[in-house]
């Protein structure tokens, strides 16, 4: 049974550290496991409670559909001035509504971050898992830095080059599909 990980980064930079985060995930992540890079977050509107009830802008229907059939989800986020970058908050909060029924309730959720800081979005990645929590995710209680992230990656791919990350970067991985697998796995 394939464990599906929706991936979703918090930057719309071009070469964003984090989205190449996700790339770099990619290959480490256990047999039997497919991630997916969902790669719409520019498009998401700003979120109005007026259009709550209305018909879906095709970006937020997009993500709540893609979250909705993943069995996991990972988020490689920067930080902002301390904290979540606005258009991650954003989506987040389209996808906490309708509150009791929305698509990451109770779904496993792993964070990770970079930044070109000495700390690694540490406050990004805790204020994202803070979010996933409200939204009622099952969020793992773990983080993962990539600090200085504008040396850590190879210049020809987007491997992580520094010594180490790779290990913790599999093992995240691994937990998440742990989690992830009694949902995951076939009836008995
Ligand atoms: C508006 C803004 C605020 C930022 N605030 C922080 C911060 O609080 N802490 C930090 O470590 N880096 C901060 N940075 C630097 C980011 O770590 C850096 O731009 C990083 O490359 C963003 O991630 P990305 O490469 O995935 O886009 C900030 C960058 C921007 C544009």
């Amino acid at each position: 049974m394939t464990v599906r990980i929706l991936a979703i980064s918090g930057s719309l930079r071009r070469n964003s550290y984090n989205t190449r985060l996700l790339r770099a995930a990619a290959p480490l992540a256990p047999p039997g496991t497919e991630l997916t890079l969902w790669d719409e977050l520019r498009d998401v509107p700003p979120f109005d409670e007026d259009d709550e009830h209305g018909v879906p802008h095709a970006a937020v229907s997009g993500l709540r559909a893609a979250v909705a059939d993943a069995d996991a989800l990972l988020i490689a986020t920067p930080e902002y001035n301390g904290s979540i970058p606005g258009q991650l908050k954003n989506a987040l909060d389209w996808l906490s509504r309708p509150y009791r029924t929305n698509p990451a309730r109770g779904k496993p959720a792993a964070v990770l971050g970079a930044s070109t800081g000495r700390l690694g979005a540490v406050w990004g990645q805790a204020d994202t898992r803070k979010v996933l929590g409200a939204l009622g995710a099952r969020v793992l209680d773990r983080e993962l830095l990539l600090a200085r992230a504008q040396h850590a990656f190879a210049t020809d791919d987007d491997r992580v080059v520094r010594d180490g990350f790779d290990h913790h970067l599999a093992d995240l991985l691994r937990s998440l599909v742990d989690a992830a697998a009694p949902a995951a796995a076939p009836a008995a």
